[in-house]
């Protein structure tokens, strides 16, 4: 295989950090050589609360790929997520500049600048700025404008923005262990380059990854984002539930949730019994199996209430044909599938991330979304190579064409053509 460049994604979960290490061809497949996930802690609710413990985390997972891969990583992409994150969709004008009106990306990129200008807090900064689709002349649903005639450029973008020190928290961890930050990635817009299909975009279809500590959305429509978001519940509020109702410490509530929790509590025989080791208790109890599926029911209810109101909330008022894609940890909670599709009354199905080679074995589970799709929007719309060091000390340094040609928005040029 042709070896392009070298393409790093590190996924800091609230309850896992997993680090993907790539090398990308020149025709951009991407195949995997380095894989490491190790425990999370020190973020909670997708968001850095203990830089030491978030720092630990992340060079136990980074060390572990390394040590797979034989590289040693000096830049990788981020995954960003947490309440703080909102999402909104603005419009740019531009006037065409060339003489003979033909469309450049001088122009596009100009059009993207000003959709950029919101009124954004000196809090916040803005995260992603993405072309959803172009008008011409008030020709709507232009997906690629350059070489295009017109007087007058308009851009629908969707822009994401986030808490600066949230923000800056989270790539201070990277830095201390001399880590630099390609590009801090939304997390579910990371995770639908996994799972989602260009039909599924095309139709509407919402992908929803429910981990540890947050449920985070990405709506698409006609093709491109719509609404982004991120909520503060995830598979971590079953345990706990479990826990103080059974009153057993976190990691074995953890376990009898994983073995035992099915999301319909009326398919549940109310005499099935489970055993479980309590508090300052050494012997083991019988429980009824009932008492942890309530738990699951009504957590999960909930939290697809809330996903219903976010899609609401999002301001698109047709249906999503494709339905929603469910990624994350708890996506592999039994039932779930099901109950999701009751409560939204949408097709649902479980998303499995796609579109690598190489080492996929550990990564194949709808828990490693985000971090697959981490290295594969490195890989799609990098315009910046990572550089790498090998373990014995050589440098190696790969360049990437779209760091020659032009900057960041060509790489979104290419990601909104059909
Ligand atoms: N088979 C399973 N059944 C039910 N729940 C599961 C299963 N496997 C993992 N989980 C739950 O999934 C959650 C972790 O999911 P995931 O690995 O996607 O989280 P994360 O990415 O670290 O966290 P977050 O995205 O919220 O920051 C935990 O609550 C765990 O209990
Ligand atoms: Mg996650």
């Amino acid at each position: 295989m042709a070896k392009e460049r070298i393409v790093v994604g590190v996924d800091a979960g609230t309850t896992k950090v997993t680090t993907l290490i790539a090398e990308i061809s020149r025709n951009n497949s991407v195949h995997v050589i380095g894989v490491g996930v190790a425990p999370s802690r020190g973020l909670r609710k997708g968001v850095v609360v203990d830089i030491e413990q978030t720092v630990e985390s992340i060079a136990a997972s980074v060390e572990k790929a390394e040590r797979v891969s034989g590289y040693k990583v000096v830049s990788a992409y981020v995954g960003l997520a947490g309440a703080h994150v909102t999402s909104l969709n603005n419009r740019g004008v531009v006037a065409v500049s060339h003489p003979d009106r033909t469309i450049s990306e001088e122009d596009v990129a100009r059009a993207l600048d000003a959709a950029r200008v919101i009124n954004v807090p000196s809090n916040r900064e803005i995260v992603h700025a993405i072309p959803r689709h172009f008008i011409v002349d008030g020709q709507e649903g232009v997906r690629n404008p350059v070489a295009m005639l017109g007087y007058r450029l308009d851009v629908e973008a969707h822009i994401v923005t986030g808490a600066v020190t949230a923000i800056q928290n989270l790539t201070k961890c990277f830095h201390q262990i001399g880590i630099d930050v390609d590009q801090v990635v939304l997390k579910p817009l990371a995770a639908s380059e996994a799972v989602l299909t260009d039909e599924e975009k095309e139709m509407g279809v919402a992908l929803v990854d429910i981990g540890g500590g947050t449920t985070e959305i990405a709506i698409f429509v006609d093709g491109s984002v719509w609404h982004t978001g991120v909520l503060s519940v995830g598979g971590n509020h079953i345990t706990n539930d479990i826990a103080v109702r059974l009153r057993t410490p976190f990691a074995e509530a953890d376990e009898l949730k994983i073995k035992h929790a099915y999301a319909f509590t009326r398919d549940v025989d109310p005499q099935e019994m489970v055993e479980v080791t309590t508090f300052g208790r050494s012997h083991v109890e019988s429980v009824p199996r009932l008492a942890i599926c309530e738990v699951a029911e009504a957590r999960l209810q909930e939290t697809f209430l809330m996903v219903q109101s976010e899609i609401k909330r999002s301001g698109y008022d047709g249906l999503l044909p494709a339905g929603v894609v469910l990624v994350g940890g708890t996506s592999q909670l039994s039932g779930i599938i099901d109950l999701a599709s009751e409560v939204l009354q949408l097709p649902v199905r479980e998303g499995t991330p796609h579109g690598i080679h190489g080492l996929v074995d550990t990564v194949s589970g709808s828990a490693y979304a985000t971090g697959v799709g981490l290295i594969l929007w490195g890989a799609r719309y990098g315009d910046r190579a990572t550089d790498m060091r090998s373990v014995s000390g050589r440098t190696a340094r790969y360049s990437a064409d779209t760091r020659r040609a032009s900057g960041r928005f060509k790489g979104w040029l290419r990601a909104i053509l059909p």
